[in-house]
């Protein structure tokens, strides 16, 4: 029974006598290069001389393996690995992570605000990238434009006029490398042919036919286009009948009401 029970002990400690434990060589690597991950012990196991080791990425088991040779690496391997003998993965070793460095990738532009950029006001455009280091230096620039415009992630074009139209892009650049992102397409739009100009213009050009239709109920008055034909053209006598019916229509406030127009009566004085 005593021997049964130190063998039970010293099968659940072997692992710690063992010393298992991850080397990475190197620790930090370029995407592109090659890393290896061996898992070693500073003893041997007399009941196992040739164990088979289990590989976990993450506390997830990937492979079985005495070594992983990761040729190339690529930034997907980056992480925490750690091993274990096959029959006492309840013991793995200390975990050893593994960097990947890389250039930038995946360079993009956005734009802030969004939607019309109207002449005069101003735009935000900001550059981001994945990289590993982070990317240390941005450079901004115009197509067909030789020169740089500007540099930092964030380039604001203040005060915007119809020239800054064109498509710009970015550098994003870090000790390994540099990426461009595609070019981003800036539209100025003219104060004139902006909506809300647009808007206004129209209900101005409203707002016109509407006060011209009011205009046009007076001097489509028959009686007003007759009468100063008839004082300058027929030269009629003061005193006669004709004359004195038109005069007191424009001297009288009553004829109005008496002619009756209710709907020009309050809206035109001249009806
Ligand atoms: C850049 O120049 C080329 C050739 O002159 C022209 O075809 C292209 O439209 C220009 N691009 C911009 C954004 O001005
Ligand atoms: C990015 O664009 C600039 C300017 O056109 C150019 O000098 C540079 O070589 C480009 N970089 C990459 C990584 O293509």
């Amino acid at each position: 029974y005593c021997k049964r029970l130190l063998n039970d002990i010293l099968s659940v400690l072997i692992p710690f006598h063992l010393g298992l434990q991850v080397k990475v060589t190197p620790a930090t690597v370029t995407e592109g290069q090659k890393v290896t991950l061996s898992c070693s012990t500073t003893c041997t196991l007399s009941d196992n001389p040739n164990p088979t080791y289990i590989w976990y990425k993450n506390g997830h088991v990937t492979t079985q393996s005495n070594s992983l040779f990761l040729n190339p690496v690529s930034s997907e391997d980056a992480g925490r690995y750690s091993c274990a003998v096959e029959g006492h993965e309840d013991l793995p070793s200390a975990e050893e992570t593994l960097t990947v460095r890389y250039g930038p990738k995946s360079t993009s532009v956005s734009v802030s605000p969004s939607g019309e950029i109207v002449e005069g006001s101003s735009v935000t455009l900001t550059c981001s990238s994945d990289a590993n280091p982070p990317v240390d230096k941005y450079t901004w620039y115009k197509k067909n434009v030789t020169s740089p415009k500007a540099s930092g992630q964030s380039y604001s074009i203040t005060n915007i006029i119809s020239e800054d139209r064109g498509e710009y892009y970015c550098e994003a650049q870090n000790g390994r490398g540099s990426r461009n992102s595609t070019a981003l397409m800036i539209i100025v739009a003219g104060k004139q042919t902006s909506v809300l100009t647009t808007a206004v213009g129209i209900i101005v050009v409203v707002l016109v036919l509407i006060l011209v239709s009011l205009d046009s109920c007076g001097s489509g008055d028959p009686q007003e286009e007759v009468m100063p034909q008839q004082t300058h053209s027929v030269h009629p006598d003061p005193n006669s009948d004709t004359y004195t019916a038109l005069n007191m229509k424009t001297r009288s406030p009553e004829y109005d009401t008496l002619a009756g127009l209710p709907h020009c009566h309050s809206l035109s004085d001249r009806c």
